[in-house]
């Protein structure tokens, strides 16, 4: 087989079909609506409670719900081609093993190693924002934990590291090892956690909308897009596209739904149910939340950590019992993401490692809790510890880069299937092809663009490690070395 054949070899669909059907170990535990709620456990978080204020008053004025939208949009473009891919092919692999399927090793592989940077490392950031607020929310019951141990021990400023004198961010650690002890118990049981929080956080952002809403005044909203001040990005129309790339970090997660494939009952009818379900509800939370948000507070003076909790103390005295609530509200939305996106980053890492990508080892399943649990507990330690120690503000937009190639992959690469692929029985067709795909990759492309030059800088060299494990260990340790693997 010449070097060409090997990078583009690929995995028959219907022998991924079989294995996924009949590969035992996956408890199968997860219905429709557990799903769905997985989705919304990963989307909500820090996008919302954090990111909405800055994006406001930055980039975009009142027109941050333009924002929202089009970025929105971009995402269920994408989440229509993952909804087709993950009926179709239902591994815990998501898209690295539909681009195994549809565009070969080599491309596979960039995808699931591009999908540890979205995981792994928004489990890790979003622990930090964790931290953050759970530190705010003890000190309202007096408890007080030493500023030495709830923030990182480095500094990184403009492209120099320096030592913040602090120790180590201990709740950002305990979050993550909390999600890893319950991710190895079991799926049913992260599945009921989760959706207990998710009720908590669904609860506050609706309280806040109906509520928040009597208090919005009109004149916030004018110029509801305030004119360009003469730098790309900042107001006008630009600031509105920028502010779709920057607020994308808020619609990351519904993807991660796709990875329970295997853990789901019914996975062709209810696959695309919580992938599409999850998203659409963020998008017009989203949206709300937006409007309220700039209805009350004029957006020059939303540049806060937390927004939401500033809107509510601008409303007065009649709004001032949402406080802590809006606070436990975040502690339980970001706890969420961590979970969920600590729940993706292992079956990708178990799929790699079944197709003999990555050392076999990782391929175990727990004998009596049927998780992938080694996988689980490398992923939590990672996280934990670049929790702790690393200032992880930049590697938010890391994450975003990341996510957006991957998104781009799985458009493009349903285009590609349909043609090599026509007849393979298909749960759930993208609409409108070849329309949907060709939009969402370049939705996403031009999120990409919009990004900083560091960010794509990191991205390379990411990818290079990357290729450099692939090219000494994947190639030649690839399952489909053996022709009867294929
Ligand atoms: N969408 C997730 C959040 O906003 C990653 O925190």
């Amino acid at each position: 087989m010449s070097l060409f054949q090997t990078l583009f070899r690929t995995k028959q669909i219907d022998h991924l079909q079989h294995e996924a059907k009949h590969e035992t170990g996956f408890v199968k535990a997860l219905g429709p609506w557990q799903l769905t709620f997985l989705g919304i456990g990963a989307i909500i978080g820090t996008g919302i409670f954090v990111l909405t204020g800055t994006t406001a008053a930055n980039h975009t004025g009142p027109a941050l719900v333009l924002s929202f939208t089009i970025s929105g949009i971009g995402c269920l473009f994408a989440g229509l081609c993952y909804a087709e891919y993950a009926a179709m092919i239902p591994t815990a692999g998501s898209a690295y093993t539909y681009a195994y399927a549809s565009l070969g090793e080599f491309l596979a592989w960039i995808i699931g190693w591009d999908l540890i940077l979205e995981y792994l490392f928004a489990s890790a950031t979003v622990a930090v924002g964790w931290s953050g607020y759970a530190v705010k929310f003890l000190h309202n019951f007096g408890v007080d934990i030493p500023p030495a141990l709830c923030s990182s021990p480095l500094v990184f400023n403009h492209g120099v590291w320096t030592q913040s004198g602090a120790l180590f961010n201990l709740p950002a650690v305990l979050v993550c090892l909390a999600a890893t002890v319950l991710l190895v118990i079991g799926i049913s049981e992260s599945a009921r956690f989760n959706n207990v929080i998710v009720i908590i956080k669904l609860a506050v952002i609706v309280l806040f909308i109906l509520c928040g809403s009597s208090y919005i005044d009109t004149h916030n909203w004018v110029p509801f897009i305030p004119e360009n001040t003469g730098r790309f990005g900042e107001y006008g129309w630009s600031g509105i596209l920028t502010g779709a790339g920057v607020i994308f970090f808020a619609y990351i997660g519904f993807d991660a739904v796709s990875t329970a494939a295997q853990e789901s009952k019914n996975p062709q009818r209810d696959m695309p149910f919580g992938i599409l379900g999850s998203l659409l509800l963020c998008t017009i939370l989203y949206i709300l939340v937006s409007l309220v948000l700039t209805g009350i507070v004029p957006f020059k003076e939303l540049a806060v950590p937390a927004p939401v909790a500033l809107a509510i103390d601008r409303a007065g005295e009649g709004l001032r019992w949402l406080g802590p609530l809006v606070q436990l509200g975040a502690i339980a939305g970001l706890s969420s993401v961590v979970l969920v996106m600590m729940m993706g980053q292992p079956r990708i890492f178990f799929s790699m490692a079944k197709d003999g990508l990555l050392p076999k080892r990782f391929a175990q399943l727990h004998p009596k809790f049927g998780t992938p649990h080694v996988t689980t507990i490398v992923t939590g330690l990672f996280a934990a510890l670049m929790a702790g120690v690393l200032p992880i503000g930049v590697l938010g937009e890391l994450v975003s880069i990341g996510t957006l190639l991957a998104f781009t992959i799985v458009c493009l690469s349903i285009l590609v299937l349909r043609k090599t692929r026509p007849n393979v029985d298909r749960p759930f067709r993208c609409p409108f092809l070849p329309w949907i795909p060709i939009a969402g990759a370049l939705v996403c492309l031009a999120q990409m663009i919009a990004l900083p030059f560091d960010t794509w800088i990191r991205l390379i060299v990411w990818l290079a490690i990357g290729l450099a494990i692939y090219f000494f260990y994947g190639i030649r340790h690839s399952r489909l070395n053996s022709p009867s693997k294929s």
